[in-house]
């Protein structure tokens, strides 16, 4: 189905063009000014310019051209030359059938037959997932699911850290500790030797320790970035090592990211580039990129009219080891080799935004996927405590991803505590509604910025919450509970009979807009904001109709239709920002 902007847009290019004026100038937006129409087209401002007559003039030339036409309830001109446009209920109540009817529910098919891979999650080996993983996962997994539902082919990729100084550090430091394991031994053989299990705790816990360590002792720094240049040329026992850790590490961040309903396609890791690396070098010296500079092979990137100083970027260091960029260029030629996407977006956090710069130019200086693909990074703010400063635990360490998860799914469950909607065991129920409560409170702000967690408000039941948005789908079960209605059945919708459900109604052919600007933006905020004003305008509706006492059988199914819609549309909406919901609550 086509979005309802560009239908109007459509009219009313074909309108400017009837009228003698350029089509391209008939661009219609939604109304700035709700009480006065629905959408709204400017043209006639830039178009006085062009053709030197007064503005008030063209709006109503074109205007002349869109009288009469049923989908519209009025259109009128608006100084200083606005084209101010009104649906008709009976478009209105067309659209809404036509939507219920639609497979995607009126999402337009935008991204049918191109391919994004999403980078996202970026955990590191021997590392546990921790608070600052948090916002990668939550709306790097919700741009997937909005790009699917745009019919995109997204591939999700975890681009797993694994091959870089941090593991040159935890082997070398498990070799001070465990210098009997077999594969430390110069001789070790694959296929005898064994490589002890790897303890978790220990493992969590050594990487802080050698990175510390490495920082005083000169001595273990240097074996450790021996470390990192056996780990890259794969030498045996290093090698077999480094994969027990990577499998440990990948088994407990995925259990995780279960617990977030966060999955990917790939579990890849920067290892997996290690492939491309000759091809990397091979391509930039070609194109003659590549030089030297202190002993590094680097590639300028800076570019005229830069506002701050873009710094080459390193492919190699001195002693020929890979590091950060060169795995993120050597992953570009992988993705172009196995996807051919057209895009490839990336959610890390905004400290990151020069590291991307680089690659990103780097990466069409050398050719590395065509000129047009859509290489880009969303560089999100932090999260903070309610003092304002990055969000710490009561001691003033990192909480790990894992006991937030708790924490948010504690504070959930002591507020259902009470409820009697829900049977039995209410531990589920709680998991789902804290983290409704947690993503939405992300994803709701601008991802650019930084936001305050606050569990309490969060969690409430007033207010632009994702425990509000959940409360109101179940509002509505019921309803179509108590009613008989299936959820799977959707009566047609046979008007509008009151104002709350024009509303509601426009609220739900709006959202379908949000899908293309959460994917163009990189920011899902535009979901929430439609999820949470199709749940404002059913509150209104829902106040101002009795539904389940209507008499009139036509008015109460077409209610019950509405009705159904809302909750389609909102579970939709839900579910690409990764919510899942409750039957009660
Ligand atoms: N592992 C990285 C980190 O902890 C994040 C990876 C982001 N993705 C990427 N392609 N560089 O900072």
């Amino acid at each position: 189905m086509k979005n309802i902007i560009d239908i109007l847009t459509g009219l009313v290019s074909e309108a400017f063009g009837a009228a003698g004026f350029d089509p391209a100038l008939g661009a219609v937006t939604v109304s700035g000014r709700p009480e006065l129409c629905h959408f709204q087209c400017n043209g006639a401002l830039p178009a006085a310019k062009i053709y030197k007559k007064p503005p008030m003039e063209i709006a109503g030339s074109v205007i002349s051209h869109l009288l009469n036409r049923p989908e519209f309830r009025e259109v009128s001109a608006a100084a200083p030359g606005f084209i101010n446009i009104t649906l008709s209920d009976g478009y209105i109540v067309s659209i809404l059938n036509e939507m219920s009817r639609d497979p995607y529910l009126g999402v337009p098919q935008t991204g049918s037959g191109k391919t994004v891979v999403i980078d996202y999650g970026g955990p590191n080996v021997a590392k546990p997932l921790h608070i600052g993983h948090l916002r990668s996962a939550v709306i790097g997994e919700s741009v997937k699911r909005t790009a699917r539902a745009l019919g995109y082919n997204a591939i999700g990729d975890v681009h797993f850290g694994d091959w870089g100084t941090p593991y040159g550090l935890t082997i070398a430091e498990y070799k001070v500790r465990h210098p009997d394991w077999a594969c430390f031994k110069d001789d070790f053989d694959p296929a005898v030797d064994i490589i002890p299990e790897i303890n978790e705790d220990e493992m969590n816990e050594i990487y802080p320790f050698a990175s510390a360590k490495s920082k005083e002792d000169e001595e273990f720094k240097v074996a450790s970035r021996q470390t990192v240049v056996d780990l890259q040329n794969r030498k045996p026992g290093i090698f077999d090592l480094w994969k027990k850790i990577k499998d440990t590490s990948v088994q407990s961040v995925k259990e995780i990211y279960d617990r977030l309903s966060v999955d990917f396609d790939y579990w890849y890791g920067e290892s997996d580039s290690d492939g491309y690396t000759a091809e990397l070098i091979e391509r930039l010296t070609e194109k003659g990129l590549l030089h030297e500079s202190e002993g590094a092979q680097v590639v300028d990137v800076s570019e005229e009219g830069d506002k701050i100083s873009v710094p080459p970027v390193i492919v190699k260091k001195s002693d020929g080891s890979s590091i950060y960029a060169t795995f993120d260029l050597a992953t570009i030629i992988q993705r172009e080799k196995d996807f051919h996407p057209d895009g490839i977006w990336y959610l890390t956090d905004k400290r990151q935004n020069l590291h991307f710069t680089q690659v990103f130019r780097c990466a069409k200086k050398a050719g590395l996927v065509p000129e047009n693909t859509d290489l880009r990074h969303l560089g999100f703010g932090t999260m903070s405590g309610p003092d304002g400063k990055p969000f710490k635990t009561r001691d003033g360490g990192v909480m790990t991803l894992k006991s937030f998860i708790e924490m948010v799914d504690g504070a959930a469950l002591e507020k259902l505590k009470d409820s009697e909607y829900i049977a039995g065991d209410k531990t589920e129920a709680a998991h789902t509604i804290g983290m409704a409560a947690l993503k939405f409170g992300d994803m709701q702000n601008q991802p650019t910025k930084d936001y305050i967690f606050d569990l309490d408000k969060f969690l409430s039941f007033d207010g632009k919450t994702g425990t509000y948005l959940l409360y109101t789908v179940t509002r509505i079960n019921s309803i179509l509970k108590k009613s008989g209605t299936g959820y799977e059945q959707t009566p047609e919708i046979g008007g509008i009979f009151s104002d709350g459900e024009r509303t509601l109604a426009l609220a739900i052919i709006m959202s379908c807009q949000s899908y293309e600007k959460t994917c163009s933006d990189l920011a899902p905020s535009a979901l929430c904001d439609s999820a949470y004003q199709i749940a404002s305008a059913f509150s209104g509706f829902y106040r101002d109709n009795r539904i389940l006492t209507e008499e009139d059988p036509d008015k109460k199914n077409s209610w019950l239709g509405l009705s159904s819609l809302t909750r389609r549309a909102m579970i939709k909406l839900l579910d690409c920002l990764g919510i899942g919901t409750v039957e009660n609550m």
